[in-house]
């Protein structure tokens, strides 16, 4: 536990899913949270929820993070220490479909975020970046020294996150007194325990979680496992290192207290922030069962295009230098997620 007392830190797409989580745990810590997010794949009411757990105020404002001037407002009026940039689209099969969006509003929001810091004077910086990265070609447990090629990451999604993590180390380089964190999650999955937020996807979810939880709910009639006939696995069915929300939340919060220390020198960093645990499909579903009494109901199907077989970071930076590690266990994230989901079977749409 960190304590952020009298500090303000502002969030860019806090109200969606990894950023409620990280207001809610910066709050309790003592910050002073400020969102801006334009609501366009999240509700307010997030928000409201976290203030509701924590019984913190936090203002939600309604803004494009494309909107330098608006952000400006922002920044002049809370004065924030640090920001942490949330925002952007991440729906992958939808950044094959449209690149340009995906390119306009996630390079635009970055760039507008750091015009914005350099004319108010905001100096700390943490970026959401993602193990998409690492691409095809590194094998795993994945370090963040490895080499990160443009033309082997997957998608049009994985290429804005490479690229902007380029962006921002151009930009410290320039701004020598900023400090920047490149934090590359591995799988987000589960909730807080309250069950009060949570991941809420628009329509259908792709990821592996949210449809075993909507499996278990009888809203998707059957999950469908994608490969069992990977020999780099021993079920022979895709293994991810999947870390629960809250450990990813605590993490942020760990970046932001190393970033803020005392007598720190400015820097750029990069940290994997994941369990090292690969755990497969299979083994996933079992713990799902085993946390819940659910009978996920599943079909084999062919491989999906653009799999890896198995990933996983080597998260020992970020144990040493930030003082963290994950504490939660595959089957608290599976309780946990199907908590939210029981609670909230329409997410935030009462
Ligand atoms: P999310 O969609 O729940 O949150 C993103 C938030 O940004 C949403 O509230 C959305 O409304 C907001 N937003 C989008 N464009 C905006 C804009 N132009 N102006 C203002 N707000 C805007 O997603 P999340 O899962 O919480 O992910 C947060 C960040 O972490 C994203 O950058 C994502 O790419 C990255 N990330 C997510 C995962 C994952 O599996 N969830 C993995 C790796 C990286
Ligand atoms: C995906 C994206 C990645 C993105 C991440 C977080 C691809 C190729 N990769 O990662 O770029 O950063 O989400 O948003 O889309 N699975 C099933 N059945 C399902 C859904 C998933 O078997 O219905 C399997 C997949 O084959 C995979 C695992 O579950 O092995 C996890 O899938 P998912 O949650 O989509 O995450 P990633 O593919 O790791």
């Amino acid at each position: 536990m960190h304590n952020f007392e009298g500090q303000t830190v502002l969030l860019t797409g806090g109200a969606g899913y990894i950023g409620s989580h990280t207001a809610l745990v910066l709050a309790q810590w003592g910050a002073k949270v400020v969102v801006v997010d334009n609501f366009c794949n999240s509700a307010p009411e997030s928000i409201r929820r976290v203030e509701e757990i924590t019984q913190k105020t936090i203002p939600c404002l309604e803004l494009d993070v494309r909107d330098q001037a608006g952000l400006e407002e922002v920044m002049t009026e809370h004065k924030p220490v640090a920001v942490i940039h949330f925002a952007g689209l991440k729906a992958v099969g939808e950044s094959v479909e449209k690149p340009q969006l995906y390119f306009e509003v996630n390079f635009g929001s970055t760039s507008a975020l750091c015009g914005a810091m350099q004319n108010c004077g905001v100096k700390n910086l943490i970026f959401s970046s993602s193990a998409t990265v690492y691409g095809d070609l590194n094998q795993p447990p994945l370090t963040e020294t490895m080499s990160t090629p443009m033309d082997r990451v997957a998608n049009p999604y994985g290429l804005s996150k490479l690229v902007i993590e380029q962006m921002l180390k151009w930009q410290q380089r320039a701004n020598s007194d900023w400090s920047v964190t490149l934090l590359r999650y591995f799988n987000p999955v589960g909730a807080h325990p309250s069950g009060k937020i949570g991941e809420d996807p628009q329509g259908d979810p792709n990821n592996l979680m949210p449809r075993v939880t909507r499996v278990a709910l009888g809203i998707i009639d059957t999950l469908h496992v994608f490969g069992t006939d990977y020999p780099e696995t021993d079920d022979g069915s895709p293994s991810r290192d999947y870390i629960h929300v809250m450990d990813l939340a605590e993490g942020h919060a760990a970046a932001l207290a190393e970033m803020l220390k005392d007598g720190r020198p400015p820097a750029l960093k990069t940290y994997n922030l994941g369990s090292g645990k690969a755990t497969t499909v299979l083994e996933l579903l079992a713990a799902f069962e085993e946390a819940t009494g659910q009978k996920v109901k599943r079909e084999i199907h062919p491989r999906r295009e653009g799999d890896l077989p198995v990933s996983f970071a080597d998260p020992s930076l970020a144990n040493k230098e930030l003082n963290w590690k994950t504490q939660r266990s595959i089957v608290e994230m599976c309780r946990d997620a199907w908590n939210w989901q029981q609670q909230n079977p329409n997410g935030y749409r009462a």
